[in-house]
């Protein structure tokens, strides 16, 4: 694992942003597994900043993203499909049918998943995949448990993350209480991850990921076993692994 300390949330996402452009420059047509969240949001905007100036171009990228919430449609303001296209791929020259997102709006769980696992095999697995990482050291939505998960599959939200994300709903009752997420195993398929990670909240989390044991009750702490793993934080959620 290669541990980059940024100086704050706008240097986090900077250098964030510089090697995703760079694997979009290097590989024009990459594939990038996204995540939602709030800490990835200012490299989505570096990099629609630096589509604008023409220092990158989106548009033979496809995109797959790990998770969405069970049970809404795409155009839910709620739902990841709404994030991906508000705060990244509208502000791009990404072709939208190439951007992938577990479909939350089909209530059979088993095929929107098994459906999910085939094109993100399909595509080869992420060139890059950002991951974000929950107070409880999840991924995706690979919530803490007694084993690593494998494919794409319906999750139960544990409390802690519904609390989590109840911030971005009117009400906690409105959180949905599933989600369909990428499993482990494909997370750790994708030849390279970068994981973006700020603040105090996220501090014991990141701890656990780089330097406790690898067990799935920290689910990020598997990517200490993957061989290029780069994880951009600020100073707040490095402060105890120094
Ligand atoms: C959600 C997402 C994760 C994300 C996590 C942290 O649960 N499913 O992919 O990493 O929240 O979110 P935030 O970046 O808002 O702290």
């Amino acid at each position: 694992m290669k541990i980059i300390k940024a100086k704050d949330y706008e240097d986090m996402s900077r250098k964030a942003a510089n090697i995703i452009s760079a694997q979009v420059i290097l590989k024009p047509d990459c594939v990038l597994g996204l995540a939602t969240g709030s800490t990835p949001i200012g490299a989505y905007k570096q990099l629609a900043a630096w589509y604008e100036k023409g220092d990158v171009d989106f548009a033979e990228v496809s995109t797959y993203n790990l998770d969405e919430y069970r049970g809404l449609s795409h155009d839910d303001p709620q739902s990841y499909h709404y994030f991906m296209r508000e705060n990244f791929f509208d502000h791009i020259n990404i072709d939208l049918n190439n951007t992938h997102v577990p479909d939350g709006s089909n209530p059979d769980a088993a095929a929107a998943c098994s459906e999910y696992d085939k094109i993100v095999a399909a595509a080869g697995y992420p060139d890059l995949q950002l991951l974000g990482i929950g107070n409880n050291g999840h991924i995706g939505f690979n919530e803490p448990d007694d084993h690593f998960s494998k494919g794409t599959h319906c999750v139960d939200l544990t409390e802690s993350t519904i609390q989590a994300n109840s911030r971005l709903f009117d009400s906690i009752d409105d959180v949905p209480r599933q989600a369909y997420t990428m499993g482990t195993q494909t997370i750790m398929y994708a030849r390279m991850i970068l994981v973006v990670a700020n603040g105090e909240a996220k501090a014991q989390a990141v701890y656990d990921m780089c330097y406790g044991p690898v067990t799935p009750a920290c689910p990020a702490s598997i990517l200490q076993l993957h061989t290029n793993c780069v994880v951009v934080a600020d100073e707040a959620a490095l402060s105890l692994c120094e």
